[in-house]
């Protein structure tokens, strides 16, 4: 249902854009615009129009129309969604039992080996049905709801084989269908080798894009194609032959990249001209250079480097570069079991050293353009979609991060319509 809705006595609306960009770069990242006791008026799901509460008073029209209802802020700021660009969030269970096991000192790459890790959530999925799944990943879904999340990208690969590859799709795409929140799908099929091509991994390559692909493309199941193309996954080789026949169907490659080693993935990224390149706690001077001047934007994850308890990717170093950066949940059940965006903001903070305005713009216009649809989310601007969210009272918005372990969104906002979250 669209209707028209205003929002007023906002203490601060945050992340406004005159001028809509598509993605924000370097030092232009530690600059925020922002609106002080400003308005927001909504009418059939986009931003209409914002100003301050002094300009409102003399808009008699909007004040007095019936058809308008309206919300009173009181005082409380009002931010432009979270746009979550990397996530595995449709998989089955949980895995708590590898983390105690991390905890007693076992690496993520070890408890690959002993066939934990990803395929252990293969092997879940496969016994799990196609409703179950969907009911587990709605679940999760509206949690990222409640805590300020309006876009998300959801990746396949748990699947590692067609019928549950397609499974996994499927349940995206009813979420696509049924929930307020805009979705974007990935086909992930080289998420991992699974355990009867241990030694052929060439051949469950040739399985990916000979059989997989063709089918994900022409029931157009995914928007994006990703490749885990790192140390003990993908090589360089595998992710170039299948990123190759992915464009061929005209799905944009993103990919996971340099979170084990210096994979090369950065680079093979930028050549194939991929919207992200995801993870990067391994990059250095050839893999800033190859990321300058390309459309690719740099995606850390810090949830998934802070529960691993791996090392952090370079982020001032990227920043000073003049590159742009954007940052993701990861959520999964391996490596970032949490979809909470504030505390991505906070992680942005105090593990990589950014400052509150570049993690906001992280978290909203870059993680848009991350997942395609920087022009239509990611800020607080005339024509975009209307998905925001009102704090709970706050001093400053430096306190969103700050106050790492506090629920602050207080009201969701999505396409015009305020959502139940409770
Ligand atoms: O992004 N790195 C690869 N894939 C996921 C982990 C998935 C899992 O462990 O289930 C990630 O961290
Ligand atoms: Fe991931």
């Amino acid at each position: 249902m669209l209707t028209d809705l205003l929002i007023k006595n906002i203490k601060c609306l945050v992340q406004t854009e005159e001028l809509p960009r598509l993605r924000i770069c370097g030092s232009e990242m530690s600059g925020i615009s922002s609106v002080n006791d400003a308005y927001l008026y909504i009418n059939d799901g986009l931003i209409a129009e914002f100003g301050k509460m002094t300009d409102l008073q003399n808009n008699k029209k909007l004040i007095q129309d019936p058809k308008v209802k309206t919300i009173d802020a009181g005082e409380r700021f009002v931010f432009p969604s979270f746009c979550d660009s990397h996530t595995h969030l449709v998989y089955s269970g949980s895995r708590e039992i590898e983390y105690t096991d991390k905890i007693r000192g076992l690496s993520y790459g070890e408890i690959a080996k002993r066939g934990g890790g990803i395929l252990n959530s293969s092997k879940r999925l496969h016994e799990t049905s196609e409703d179950e799944l969907f009911l587990q990943s709605v679940a999760r879904i509206n949690e990222i709801i409640s805590l300020g999340t309006g876009a998300v990208e959801i990746k396949s690969g748990y699947g590692l084989n067609l019928a549950d590859e397609l499974k996994m799709l499927r349940v995206i795409r009813r979420i696509k269908a049924t929930c307020p929140i805009e979705v974007k799908a990935t086909f992930l099929g080289a998420h991992a080798i699974p355990e009867e091509y241990k030694n052929r991994r060439e051949k469950y390559v040739d399985l990916v894009i000979n059989e997989m692909i063709p089918v994900v493309a022409s029931e157009e199941l995914a928007d994006f194609i990703d490749v885990f193309c790192d140390k003990g996954f993908f090589t360089v080789e595998d992710t170039e032959r299948i990123l190759m026949a992915g464009i061929k169907y005209g799905l944009t490659a993103k990919l996971h990249a340099n979170e084990l080693d210096y994979s090369g993935g950065i680079q093979t990224g930028v050549k194939y001209n991929a919207l992200s390149v995801d993870h990067l706690e391994f990059t250095g001077e050839e893999e800033i250079n190859s990321l300058l001047g390309s459309e690719t934007m740099p995606t850390l994850l810090p949830g998934s480097a802070f529960f691993l308890g791996m090392a952090d990717p370079p982020v001032r170093k990227m920043i000073n570069a003049g590159l742009p950066v954007a940052l993701a949940s990861d959520y999964n059940p391996g490596s970032s079991p949490s979809g909470n965006m504030k505390l991505i903001m906070s992680l942005g903070c105090i593990k990589l050293k950014m400052l509150p305005e570049e993690v906001i713009n992280a978290v909203t216009i870059n993680s848009a353009y991350a997942m395609g649809i920087s022009e239509t989310h990611g800020s607080i601007a005339k024509g975009k979609v209307a998905n925001v969210f009102i704090t709970k009272k706050i001093p400053s918005y430096e306190f969103m991060p700050y106050a790492f372990g506090s629920n602050l969104i207080d009201t969701v906002i999505l396409r015009g319509n305020v959502i139940n979250t409770k």
